[in-house]
């Protein structure tokens, strides 16, 4: 049995009155990935800011890559937000080597990420000239930089269209495959889900906790290729539905 390379158990998170998440306990395996989706507001990305390392006021435990969390560390974690969150001044292989010590070795490993993602080109632009998918794919360039272990993704498709997204999502799959990374990634989406994971665990809205896990038998393939994946993404919203959440119009849509 192969060892986790993120673990956590979390008995609570008390926020603003109420507990969000509740008890929630997960593991991810060397270069697996595995979804969360879950209902707006029961807890996903304060869950993920607690598996980064970002929020620490909880109680519980989170392991990464065989020693406690209890600070962000971009050695063994790495973190992709809904967002780009790239500096406006630096350029973009200055945003993926932030914080870098060696700055030669650093930007020969940017501009190889910066390839990897299909930015070979664009190592000296600012971050005001590029699209949104591209912004987003110089995070996710950044958030591989230090080769974490574990790369938590936080709805990262949501803000882009369809067609930067579905290149984001191939990307995702390529990147986690070629440096072996585990990949925990939030969603509202049951087809990026299911395209991406391995895994899918479906959030309940209150309190917030892990209440079904979907094993997705061939992910990696696109969605629209095989019936049995659109039918577990029918079992993901279904999931949903079943505690009358409220779907964003993307995840409901036939
Ligand atoms: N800093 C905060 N202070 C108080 N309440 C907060 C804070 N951050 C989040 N919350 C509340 O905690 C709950 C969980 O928030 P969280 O952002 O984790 O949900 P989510 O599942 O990621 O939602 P969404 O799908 O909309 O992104 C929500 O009810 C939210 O309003
Ligand atoms: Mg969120």
């Amino acid at each position: 049995m192969p060892v986790p390379v993120l673990s956590a158990e979390i008995e609570a998170k008390a926020l603003a009155g109420r507990t969000v998440p509740g008890h929630v306990r997960l593991e991810l395996l060397p270069g697996e990935i595995v979804a969360v989706v879950g209902p707006s507001g029961c807890g996903k990305t304060t869950l993920l800011r607690i598996l980064a390392g970002l929020d620490t006021d909880y109680s519980g435990q989170v392991f990464a890559a065989g020693a406690a969390l209890r600070r962000p560390d971009p050695l063994r974690v790495g973190v992709m937000f809904q967002e780009p969150r790239l500096l406006p001044w630096l350029r973009v292989a200055d945003n993926v080597t932030l914080g870098a010590r060696a700055p030669i070795a650093a930007r020969e490993r940017a501009q190889s990420l910066l390839a990897e993602v299909g930015l070979g080109g664009d190592a000296d632009a600012l971050p005001r000239t590029l699209s949104g998918g591209m912004a987003q794919r110089v995070a996710l360039a950044r958030a591989m930089f230090s080769e974490p272990a574990v790369l938590l993704l936080d709805e990262p498709f949501s803000a882009v269209d369809a067609i930067a997204r579905a290149r984001l999502r191939d990307l995702v799959a390529a990147v986690a495959r070629r440096h072996g990374v585990a990949v925990l990634m939030v969603s509202h989406d049951g087809e990026d889900a299911v395209t991406l994971a391995g895994r899918v665990l479906v959030m309940a809205s209150s309190p917030g906790r892990i209440r079904r896990e979907i094993v997705v038998p061939s992910p990696g393939r696109q969605s629209a290729a095989g019936q049995g994946e659109a039918a577990l993404e029918d079992a993901v919203l279904s999931a949903l539905a079943a505690r009358g959440a409220t779907l964003p119009p993307n995840a409901a849509a036939p």
